[in-house]
């Protein structure tokens, strides 16, 4: 698949940010301090959390924010470190694993690679890390 406009080496696609414009890691990483998860444009169009972690890296999984009960946009509580449905309280700790219902699931993970410079998002295929389940997503 390859979106228009977004098509990146490896079967990928470039996170965009609010204004439209290609997520890079250098600036992504300048702007979002540690523990930050931001949303981007990811994979389909979907909002997307990117994850700074501890020690100042964009994490190697991305968080997709919709809800997988019924697929309101899930905000991030930085106080609470946990992703937290403003449509019915379901909640998800910072891996995005559900750990309070109704939401049947966990948040779709996406694999993220910065080695060309720019934050490119690509399909999570494998096991989940959570979960130890294969990918309801695919
Ligand atoms: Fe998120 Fe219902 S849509 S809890």
């Amino acid at each position: 698949f390859a979106p228009p406009g977004s098509a990146a080496g490896g079967g990928g696609v470039t996170a965009h940010d609010a204004l439209g414009d290609d997520v890079t890691v250098e600036k992504w990483l300048a702007t979002h301090p540690a523990g930050d998860r931001k949303l981007v444009e990811g994979l389909k169009g979907d909002a997307t959390y990117l994850i700074v972690t501890p020690d100042k890296k964009i994490e190697t999984y991305a968080l997709n924010a919709v809800c997988t009960h019924l697929g309101c946009v899930v905000p991030w509580n930085a106080a609470q470190q946990k992703f937290i449905c403003p449509c019915h309280g379901s909640q998800y700790d910072s891996t995005g694993k559900v750990v309070r219902g109704p939401a049947p699931l966990s948040l779709a993970l996406a694999h993220v690679n910065g080695d060309s410079g720019k934050v490119v998002l690509s399909t999570w295929t494998e096991t989940d890390f959570r979960t130890g389940l294969a990918p309801w997503w695919k």
